[in-house]
């Protein structure tokens, strides 16, 4: 698949860089690119291309089709038995396709025990007797995203702070390392 293309590219790209400007290396390490090790033994590499093509065509219409290890299981079981009430909309699927999003959802939620570290910070941070629906609305979400204006949020180019490829300019490859970081009207952000 076309994503595991780029990613084997950037992670090429990533070990070149790291070699030529050293000190950028702390940005390098928060790459969170989804690694091989996240391919779970009992779903093929195969079915799991398959599953996530239907999830990028069923839940990334509306807005990107959001990394499901950013979310504990308990949270996306939540969000797909209230699908017909999904934020104001009507997100329903049929049997088939909802079986398949809700298995491959749960399969690789942040508290999947094959999920990457870095992609699980956000998971983890929910405390136990929680089950948020929004990503951004996780305690380390808002923690990382706190210093951000609001206007620059609010801008007509962002609207959302869901809307994360706004900002993150390689979202959709699940790439959120901070120099891929550009935020309209603004920029680099350095912390
Ligand atoms: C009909 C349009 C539509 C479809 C289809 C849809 N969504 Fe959404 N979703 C929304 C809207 C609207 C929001 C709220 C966005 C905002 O606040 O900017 C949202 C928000 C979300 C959020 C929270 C984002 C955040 O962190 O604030 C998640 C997670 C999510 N959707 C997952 C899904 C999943 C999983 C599916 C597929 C089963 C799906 N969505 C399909 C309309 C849709
Ligand atoms: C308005 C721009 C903007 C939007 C929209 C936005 N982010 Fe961010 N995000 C940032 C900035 C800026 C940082 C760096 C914060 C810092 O390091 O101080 C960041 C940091 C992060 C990090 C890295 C945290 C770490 O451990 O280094 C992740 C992961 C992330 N965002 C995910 C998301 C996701 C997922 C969404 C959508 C649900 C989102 N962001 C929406 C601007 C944005």
């Amino acid at each position: 698949m076309k994503k595991y293309l780029i990613m084997a590219v950037s992670a090429a790209t990533l070990i070149g860089g790291v070699a030529l400007f050293a000190d950028d290396e702390r940005y390098e390490r928060k790459v969170y690119a989804k690694s091989e090790k996240a391919v779970q033994p009992d779903m093929p590499k195969k079915k799991l291309n398959e599953f996530e093509t239907l999830y990028q065509k069923e839940c990334g219409s509306c807005h990107m089709a959001y990394q499901p290890e950013f979310l504990p299981k308990r949270s996306w079981s939540k969000m797909m038995d209230t699908l017909d009430n999904h934020f104001e909309t009507d997100a329903t699927l049929d049997v088939n396709d909802h079986k398949t999003i809700l298995t491959y959802l749960t399969s690789n939620a942040g508290d999947s025990k094959y999920t990457t570290k870095h992609f699980s910070k956000m998971s983890n941070s929910v405390p136990r007797d929680e089950a948020p629906l929004r990503i951004s609305q996780t305690p380390y979400f808002m923690k990382e995203h706190r210093g951000i204006p609001k206007r620059l949020i609010e801008q007509k180019e962002v609207k959302s702070i869901a809307n994360c490829a706004a900002c993150h300019t390689t979202a959709n490859q699940g790439i959120y390392s901070e120099r891929a970081i550009n935020i309209p009207n603004y920029g680099r952000w350095d912390d």
